[in-house]
């Protein structure tokens, strides 16, 4: 197994001070990764060097990822401060006291005292269960509401003050829905999870982020070539077979996976790539220590950026809304949402 020096591995600075690694392992098995095989891979990971794990109640593998925490902090391999550790709580755990308990569930399962950050998973209480279809609907959705976000968001600040969480985040957000909910909140996210890979760069909304003290961390960041069927459809472009990565790849000698995780480090924004292969994990750390992108080949990559989102989140559509686009706020207002 090939060692990589965590203090070799870039870091951010969030507003606390408290530094998050600049890479961090994804979790979420795509619904084909079991959970004993996303246990391995941490396990692994952890020996390899990792040091940022991005965890969720709903992936269903939180309580074998705890285990395997409790056991490299046993065995002396890692120390628990050296760790930054990432949860979400889920759609149907937004209402009163439902936080508290999602967020103790999760501290129970991942076998913790405190978590380094608590992400809203998506801003909406709308609910669809795991491994379900692509024509899967919820019909008690609600579109978003300020509202019924800051009551959500009220809740995520007092983990905070309880000391079960360093800090606290959103994901799935757009620009609209941040410039409405950041005015508001009593305690700032510390970084927003969002989709960022070559082919959809979210410019707007990344700049937005960062202006805000903000880190963005990028999910799907090689454009998840096993991502779930209902996350599929006919217009998709992959990311990987693109040939502006693949000459820049050439040019590395390395695959063009190592080129969007360096080119993301080098942007700004924290990846999280998801593989259960050593092999694969391991370059993927490996990758941000050494050859970096030069100067060129970063303005090169900006010609990836096509809106290919593939996370479009059509199943959390409420009643009368037909588009998934409708999630995301396609005129950049607040129109589409409950008032
Ligand atoms: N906040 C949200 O709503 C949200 C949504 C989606 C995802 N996420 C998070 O983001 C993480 C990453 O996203 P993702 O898992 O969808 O996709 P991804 O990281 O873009 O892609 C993962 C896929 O790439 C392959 N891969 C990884 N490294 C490779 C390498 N070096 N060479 C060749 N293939 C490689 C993996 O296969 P192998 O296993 O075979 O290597 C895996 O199938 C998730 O695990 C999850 O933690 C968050």
């Amino acid at each position: 197994m090939e060692k990589i020096d965590p203090a070799k591995v870039p870091q951010r600075t969030l507003y606390t001070g408290a530094k998050m690694p600049a890479v961090g392992m994804g979790t979420f098995g795509s619904d084909h990764a079991t959970a004993e095989q996303v246990q391995e891979a941490v396990r692994g990971a952890i020996k390899v060097g990792y040091r940022h794990f991005d965890c969720a109640a709903c992936y269903g593998n939180e309580a074998q990822i705890g285990q395997v925490f409790t056991e490299a902090f046993a065995a002396g391999e890692v120390k628990r401060e050296d760790l930054f550790i990432v949860s979400k709580v889920w759609n149907d755990m937004h209402g009163k006291g439902d936080v508290l308990l999602a967020c103790a569930r999760t501290l129970k399962d991942l076998q913790l005292d405190y978590l380094d950050m608590y992400y809203v998973h998506w801003p909406f209480p709308n609910y669809h269960p795991p491994k379900c279809e692509g024509t899967e609907r919820n019909p008690d959705s609600k579109p978003f509401s300020v509202g019924r976000f800051m009551a959500t968001w009220r809740q995520m600040e007092r983990l905070v003050d309880m000391g079960l969480t360093r800090h606290i985040g959103m994901s799935n957000m757009t620009l609209p829905k941040l410039k409405a909910v950041l005015p508001l909140c009593r305690i700032k996210p510390a970084a927003i999870e969002m989709e960022l890979h070559p082919c959809f760069q979210q410019q707007e909304l990344f700049d937005y982020v960062r202006s805000q003290g903000i880190q963005a961390v990028g999910f799907c960041p090689l454009g998840s070539p096993d991502r779930p069927e209902r996350d599929r459809t006919a217009e998709d472009i992959a990311d990987l077979e693109q040939p502006i990565i693949r000459k820049i790849a050439q040019a590395h000698g390395v695959h063009p996976v190592l080129v969007a995780i360096k080119w993301a480090v080098q942007r700004g924004q924290t990846p999280i790539p998801f593989s259960i292969k050593e092999k694969n994990y391991t370059s993927n750390l490996k990758c941000v220590t050494e050859d970096p992108l030069t100067e060129e080949e970063m303005e090169e990559m900006k010609k990836m950026e096509c809106n290919n989102r593939l996370v479009k989140g059509q199943v959390f559509l409420w009643p009368g809304a037909e588009d998934w686009q409708e999630l995301w706020d396609p005129d950049g207002t607040d129109a589409l949402w409950d008032k």
